[in-house]
């Protein structure tokens, strides 16, 4: 269980149904068993020493993963098209346990400014205080990131689009500038999920997706991925990892596999939704602008264009300014399908009043108005429209 097997040629759909798990192996049983494991026992001495050397790769003890660990981290590791996976407890942990493998105290980290705030705070903590220092980039600044690449840069970081503000980031004119000064290029990858933006075609080396959103799907899992086409880097993120002490849960692991199944035909109906739904309210008076780079007058739509084979479910919306946080409050709290709350990705819509929620600190954000944060689901979108626009005529007659 040493070398994973290259990405096959067939297309994601079908991959999408067969990767990580050979039935075969377990008496024909579609899904992989759920192994709930701590102690892996060992027949001899030898084999114990042999699969100490081997405990990224082999079944060696539960937080170095376990057959159904495994079987998740080479599905996501084929269909991102990578190599080598490591799954950790959710997003933010992978997020961590990346920076905290490729990072040490001296070095410098170039973070753009629209990132999921979490991930903002953990530099301005965490890694502050290990002896790291972030400078926060501009998300358009594309090749321009050269002139803030210090001796010291060891990793760039993006996230494109950002998960608030939706600009697009050029992916791959940044891993370029990232490799000519030996840095690494990491990218959170959850918007595109595995299946909309391939990273390591686009120069990135090393992805990171919030497994918790659309690869789980249903709301009802935490789960974070690592993925790397490179050997030397897997051994450096797996290593940390289990010297952080991360493990996934057994029951996790396995509502990762399921969600995965399911991924490209949900994702095609997010998509769709989304932007019937992006639309309706490209025409709604109070919307000055909706942030989805799907759109074609988007600025970030020409890149999504060249570098993206799709859209999730996600996007923005700024409203006009005007209506008072409590005019707001009054459209949010009185929806009928849309809930309200944290995360994204699962089958079923969620909006947020996302306003006060964006930090910058590199480059402005200018809207003086209130922003939403829609996450649209598997609903038909006509209903989800007849929401809206009742929520809007509650939002107008509360001033
Ligand atoms: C872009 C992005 N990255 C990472 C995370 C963190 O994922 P988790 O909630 O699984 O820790 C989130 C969560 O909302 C996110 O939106």
């Amino acid at each position: 269980m040493s070398e994973p097997k290259p990405p096959s040629e067939d297309r994601a759909d079908t991959r999408i149904v067969h990767v990580g798990h050979d039935p075969r192996q377990h008496h024909g049983a579609v899904n992989p068993p759920v192994y709930h494991v701590s102690t892996v026992t060992f027949p001899t001495v030898a084999d114990l020493k042999a699969k100490q050397g081997r405990r990224f790769d082999d079944v060696y003890y539960g937080r170095y993963g376990t057959p159904t660990t495994k079987a998740l981290d080479a599905a996501v590791a084929d269909l991102e098209g990578g190599r080598w996976c490591v799954s950790v407890g959710s997003g933010m942990a992978a997020v961590s346990c990346a920076l905290m493998a490729l990072l040490k105290s001296g070095d410098h980290l170039l973070m753009v400014d629209s990132v999921y705030w979490p991930t903002r705070s953990f530099c301005d903590t965490i890694l502050r205080n290990m002896g790291v220092r972030t400078t926060y980039y501009d998300p358009l600044i594309g090749s321009g990131i050269r002139d803030m690449i210090e001796p010291q840069t060891r990793v760039i970081f993006m996230e494109s689009p950002g998960s608030l503000t939706f600009e697009m980031q050029d992916v791959p004119a940044i891993a370029a500038a990232a490799h000519e000064a030996g840095a690494v290029a990491v990218l959170d990858n959850t918007w595109a999920t595995p299946l909309l933006f391939r990273p390591f075609e686009h120069g990135v080396d090393l992805s990171i997706q919030a497994a918790t959103k659309y690869i789980v799907g249903h709301s009802d899992a935490m789960l974070g991925t690592i993925t790397m086409t490179d050997r030397a880097l897997f051994e450096q993120v797996k290593a940390t990892a289990g010297q952080i002490g991360h493990a996934v849960g057994a029951d996790e692991a396995y509502l990762g596999l399921r969600g995965l199944r399911t991924l490209g035909v949900r994702l095609r109906q997010h998509e769709a939704n989304g932007v019937a739904v992006a639309r309706w309210l490209q025409s709604w008076s109070e919307v000055a602008r909706v942030l989805h780079p799907a759109l074609p007058d988007d600025p970030g739509h020409t890149l999504w264009r060249r570098d993206f084979t799709g859209a999730s479910g996600l996007f923005g919306v700024l409203l006009k300014r005007g209506p008072s946080r409590e005019a707001v409050a009054a459209m949010l709290d009185g929806m009928r399908l849309f809930r309200m709350g944290f995360s994204w990705g699962g089958y079923e819509s969620l909006i947020l009043d996302t306003t006060t929620a964006i930090t910058r600190t590199a480059s402005p954000w200018t809207h003086d108005g209130p922003v939403l944060r829609l996450h649209i689901g598997l609903e038909d979108p006509v209903d989800l429209i007849a929401d809206l626009k009742a929520g809007f005529q509650r939002m107008l007659a509360a001033g």
